[in-house]
């Protein structure tokens, strides 16, 4: 169990994102103050069944009790006083995808899209709740209706539940649910609109999306994280899973000459090649046929801060990789200058959800 945050620095109150992943529990308070945020508070809690998520990557499983008492434990260390909370929902929990569909009317649109999301969503409709919203806008050609494309994001009801019951029992107040990806290019894009790619490499898993003018086009979710990248480490150089996670976060893929530092690397590189491909797949699968290219790719989650890995996945995909920086329209006091760069990849998603414009 590890902490790292800070108390209030403003004595202001504002809403606080929350994004509850495999390998940590992270929060972020932001206020909204004329057109800007400002950074009031922020919260790291690493899990305390680490070891037992690196041996198994099943870390989901992961008692409710154990979440809400992190939660808890970071909302008094860090001193938070507001309760609002938007909390952010993994790709892995939700089904989205943008449907091109043709256009008579929003009551059509509202009968008709059920019956495409079928195809989609893997559980029965009656299980989960959906929003839609329209995204692009093609006109008519000839005879022909206008074909709009329409983001289409479902979760499980049972999943919400959780959430609910979790955000309940820390005593805090849920005021709306956010998808990662969105919370993602809130916090990352802002307002540019040309293609890129946001890799998200966690804990349990990765998510690889294609964001083109402002909306998430494809999204794909693979089992690999920095838990296997972790066991790959230990396994490759005979040391425990501790010692290995050390290696991973201290020397990551740095290269020097004294041999040490290239075992390391060298027992990743298969996982980080797979990653590497991966985005690369998705990206071209979204080029296909089109006449853009995806122009930049950043880098977040956790593992975003492996020294190296950003270098290492330009070189493997020759454009433009970089760390994602959550904080580039966010005002923070001085004091966090010397560990902004590290923990910016690691909030991205926690901070692009408390800037969700909400009425409170
Ligand atoms: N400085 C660092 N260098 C290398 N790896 C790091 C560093 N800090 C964290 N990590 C790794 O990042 C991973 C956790 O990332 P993150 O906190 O984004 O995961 P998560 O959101 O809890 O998981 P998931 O999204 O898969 O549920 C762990 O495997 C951890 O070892
Ligand atoms: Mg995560």
């Amino acid at each position: 169990m590890a902490f790292s945050l800070f108390g209030n620095l403003l004595g202001k109150k504002g809403v606080i994102g929350l994004d509850i992943g495999t390998a940590s529990i992270k929060l972020v308070e932001l206020a909204h103050d004329g057109g800007r945020f400002n950074l009031l508070n922020y919260g790291i809690f690493e899990l305390s069944n680490q070891e037992e998520a690196i041996e198994t990557s099943h870390a989901g499983k992961l008692p409710e009790e154990n979440i809400v008492a992190g939660i808890k434990e970071l909302l008094t260390r860090a001193n938070i006083k507001s309760k609002k909370v938007i909390a952010s929902v993994p790709s892995f929990s939700t089904f989205s995808t943008v449907l091109s569909m043709s256009y008579l009317s929003e009551k059509d649109l509202a009968k008709t899209i059920p019956l495409e999301a079928k195809k989609y969503i893997p559980i029965p409709l009656e299980e989960v709740d959906m929003d839609w919203t329209i995204i692009d806008t093609k006109p008519a050609t000839g005879q022909g209706t206008p074909v709009v494309d329409v983001f289409l994001v479902a979760m499980a009801k049972a999943e919400k539940e959780k959430y609910k019951r979790i955000i309940q029992a820390a005593g805090l107040e849920l005021i709306s649910f956010d998808l990662e990806s969105i919370g993602l290019i809130r916090s990352l894009l802002g307002n540019d609109l040309s293609p890129m790619a946001v890799v998200n490499i966690g804990g349990r898993s990765s998510s690889i999306m294609v964001v083109d003018r402002g909306y998430e086009r494809i999204n794909h979710n693979y089992e690999i994280g920095g838990f296997e990248i972790t066991r790959s480490i230990a396994r490759s150089m005979g040391v425990n899973l501790a010692r290995a996670e050390e290696l991973k976060r201290s020397m990551g893929l740095l290269q020097d000459n004294k041999g040490g530092t290239k075992i390391v690397s060298e027992a990743m590189r298969s996982l980080l090649d797979m990653i590497a491909f991966e985005t690369q797949k998705t990206i071209t699968n979204y080029e296909t046929g089109k006449t853009i290219k995806v122009q930049k790719v950043f880098l977040v989650g956790g593992m975003a801060n492996m020294p190296g890995l950003a270098d290492y996945i330009k070189g493997k995909l020759q454009i433009d990789v970089s760390v994602g920086n959550a904080f580039a329209r966010v005002v923070f006091t001085p004091k966090l200058q010397p560990i902004i760069a590290e923990l910016a990849p690691t909030l991205a998603i926690a901070t692009g959800v408390a800037m969700r414009e909400v009425n409170i």
